[in-house]
């Protein structure tokens, strides 16, 4: 997504050789336009899969996740992340550990929210490990959805998420793709047409 990636040239900072910063559109500051082109971007990739449910894991994923599902017009659902040993009967959960962050979490998400009639996409800021997208796939098989793809703002090529993701047979859509980051240098994976 061409605007996507300008904005990444324009405002990110990439911190180091793994982490990019976007705390002025994404994570901390959010870019309302931007995210509702985003929503359109994914809305338009998914239009004829059967979504039911547009998921996110709280909080950067919201956004956008929020915006695909006003397009898609269903309903967005948030995965809450939760300290470990939350005990509820009427709860799914699955502990995701993130390597970026080095810590750990309870992912949650009401039996209310999803069954197995629900064709569901996950939507998420970034993909890194793909221990949070794993995760969420591993909650809602547990709530015997079905998973319609997993859409990404910000895919960093160089670690192993799409590739985790892919090897379960889900359908990754990312809007911008790095290939390389390093002192002021970002670079991309050009879109395929
Ligand atoms: P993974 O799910 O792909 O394995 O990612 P990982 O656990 O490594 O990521 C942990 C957190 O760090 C996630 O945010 C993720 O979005 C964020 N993250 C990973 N790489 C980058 C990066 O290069 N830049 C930025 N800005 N964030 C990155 P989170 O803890 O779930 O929090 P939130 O931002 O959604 O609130
Ligand atoms: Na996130
Ligand atoms: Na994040």
């Amino acid at each position: 997504m061409k605007i996507l990636e300008e904005k990444i040239l324009s405002e990110g900072i990439a911190v180091n050789e793994d982490i990019l910063k976007v705390d002025s559109f994404v994570n901390h500051q959010v870019d309302p336009v931007l995210m509702h082109q985003i929503g359109e971007a994914f809305a338009a990739h998914y239009k004829d899969c059967g979504v039911t449910k547009v998921v996110t894991i709280e909080s950067s994923g919201i956004a956008p996740a929020l915006m695909t599902a006003l397009a898609l017009n269903v309903p967005m659902i948030i995965l809450k992340k939760q300290p470990s040993k939350v005990l509820n009967d009427n709860l799914y959960q699955t502990v995701i550990t993130s390597f970026t962050k080095g810590t750990s979490y309870e992912l949650t998400l009401s039996q209310q929210f999803i069954n197995e009639n629900d064709h569901v996409l996950i939507v998420d800021d970034f993909l890194a490990n793909g221990e949070a997208a794993t995760g969420a796939i591993r909650l809602l098989r547990k709530a015997h959805a079905t998973i319609a793809g997993v859409g990404i703002l910000i895919e960093k090529s160089f670690q192993p998420g799409r590739g985790k993701l892919m090897e379960q047979g889900i359908d990754v859509y990312s809007l911008a793709r790095i290939s390389k980051l390093g002192k002021d240098l970002i670079e991309f994976i050009p879109e395929e047409e």
